[in-house]
């Protein structure tokens, strides 16, 4: 089957590369033509785990091509699905533009029976409107149905979410469409992934409610975890204890800076605003979205906790992007943390293994100086604060991160340490919800 796929982001290219190992026919279509350049040279604008290799491979056995040609490649598909970005628009909520800048193509374009599916995250109503739109600019007698199918894929890890997803939500009002959806899916029938099949209002909605609340999840145990730090508890082994009841589940209750990346900021509150919209607020998702704003201020408040005045200090950070084994810096809490500490008047060093160049990028002007390795930002620092849990930064040589450290403080955002051990060495160490740990004199 010919596929097209509208946009090659996060989604669009693990999605378009994931169909065609599945044995379907993928063009990528996107307006970016250098982007589209790129890709036709190998090249992956953004680092995701084992995705290079996924595109060499299907470009190779020819079922996977780039292109900047909306037309041909909607001419010779069948289903085109649609991952085009829908970034907040600076109010909270999404920017549809783009999605409507390709609706109004494709309406001109399609001359045929076409499935679009959408797999841009879109505020519930959203594709019901698309529809419409391209179905009034059609040609008389041509007809579109359109298939909502969420995405729920974790950067980072977007691969194996593809390829063994938890769940695929399909909605529609065409039982055509959704047999057509079902039939590129078919490989996940064999590891009996389960399908939710329903309306598209539902499906949209699907999507906000997990986003929101899981949010919710990492909200609760960061407010756990500063009830935990006044009353000398320890948060990890709450969480773990609450997970063990198998209604609560283990998952997303890891403490930490607050939640960022291109999804749960921007659908908290678009999901916030669509209750407002309805008359039907959803208050405790209002409250996640403030709690995790003052988590991110509360990890300042730490550093002044240890260093007094932040006027003139240097401040060394290690990790930059929102999470692990990713270069993406959207929303990342190491852009509200470093700009307080930076409006605070302390220096900064910083230092990220793939997101230095976009968190230069997101800070514009702001002064920072980045280092080529962790050891670099630790020279002369009067605090170490780690903010990303990736991998290297939880076996770093800890006795000449002491060494070159001006004060032996460590913050660590994320708990990858233990804080007796901390101690021992001769830290001075603060986690999320375990206390303070003083060096022992
Ligand atoms: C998320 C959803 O998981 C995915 O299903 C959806 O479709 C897109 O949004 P992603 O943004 O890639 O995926 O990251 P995720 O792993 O969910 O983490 C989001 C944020 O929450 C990160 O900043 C992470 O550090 C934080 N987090 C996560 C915590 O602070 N604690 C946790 O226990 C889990």
């Amino acid at each position: 089957m010919n596929i097209t796929m509208v946009g090659t982001g996060y989604v669009g290219l693990v999605s378009g590369a994931g169909l065609a190992d599945f044995g379907m026919h993928v063009m990528c279509v996107d307006k970016d033509a250098e982007r589209i350049d790129k890709l036709n040279a190998g090249e992956i604008p953004f680092y995701e785990p084992g995705l290079e290799e996924l595109v060499s491979r299907n470009v190779k056995n020819g079922r996977l091509s780039f292109s900047t040609d909306l037309k041909t490649a909607v001419n010779r598909s069948l289903v085109i699905f649609i991952a085009v970005g829908t970034p907040d628009d600076g109010s909270g909520q999404p920017d549809l533009s783009q999605l409507y800048e390709v609706g109004e193509e494709l309406g001109e374009i399609i001359d045929d029976y076409k499935v679009l599916v959408i797999k841009s995250t879109v505020p519930v109503g959203t594709n019901r409107r698309i529809k419409e739109m391209i179905q009034v600019k059609l040609k008389k007698g041509l007809k579109v149905n359109i298939v909502s199918n969420p995405e729920f894929l974790r950067e980072g890890s977007a691969i194996e979410d593809f390829m063994r997803p938890n769940r695929v939500v399909l909605g529609s009002n065409s039982q055509k469409a959704l047999a057509i959806v079902k039939d590129i899916y078919r490989g996940l029938y064999l590891i009996e992934t389960p399908f939710v099949v329903t309306n598209l209002e539902t499906a949209e909605l699907i999507k906000y409610a997990s986003n929101a609340f899981l949010a919710t999840k990492i909200s609760f145990i960061n407010e756990v975890a500063s009830i935990c730090e006044k009353i000398g508890a320890d948060v990890h082994q709450v969480a773990k204890a609450m997970g063990l009841d198998k209604r609560i589940g283990p998952k997303f209750l890891h403490p930490g800076p607050g939640y960022g990346g291109s999804c749960f900021p921007k659908d908290t509150l678009a999901f916030a605003h669509l209750g407002k919209t309805v008359g039907s607020p959803v208050s405790i998702v209002e409250a996640v979205i403030e709690v995790n704003r003052a988590q991110r201020l509360r990890m300042v408040t730490k550093a002044e906790d240890a260093l007094g005045s932040l006027q003139g200090k240097t401040i060394g950070i290690l990790g930059l992007t929102f999470k692990p084994n990713t270069s993406d810096v959207r929303e990342s809490p190491a852009i509200d943390i470093a700009s307080t500490l930076l409006s605070k008047g302390a220096a900064i060093k910083a230092y990220d293994p793939e997101g230095m160049e976009e968190f230069k990028k997101a800070m514009g002007d702001e002064k920072i100086s980045y280092s080529s390795t962790p050891y670099d930002v630790a020279k002369g620092a009067e605090a170490l604060v780690i903010i990303t849990e990736w991998n290297e930064f939880r076996s770093l040589e800890l006795k000449k991160i002491k060494s070159l450290l001006a004060n032996p403080v460590i913050l660590d955002l994320r708990n990858i340490y233990e804080p007796e051990i901390m101690a021992e060495l001769g830290f001075t160490y603060f986690g999320v919800g375990r206390g303070i740990t003083k060096a022992a004199q």
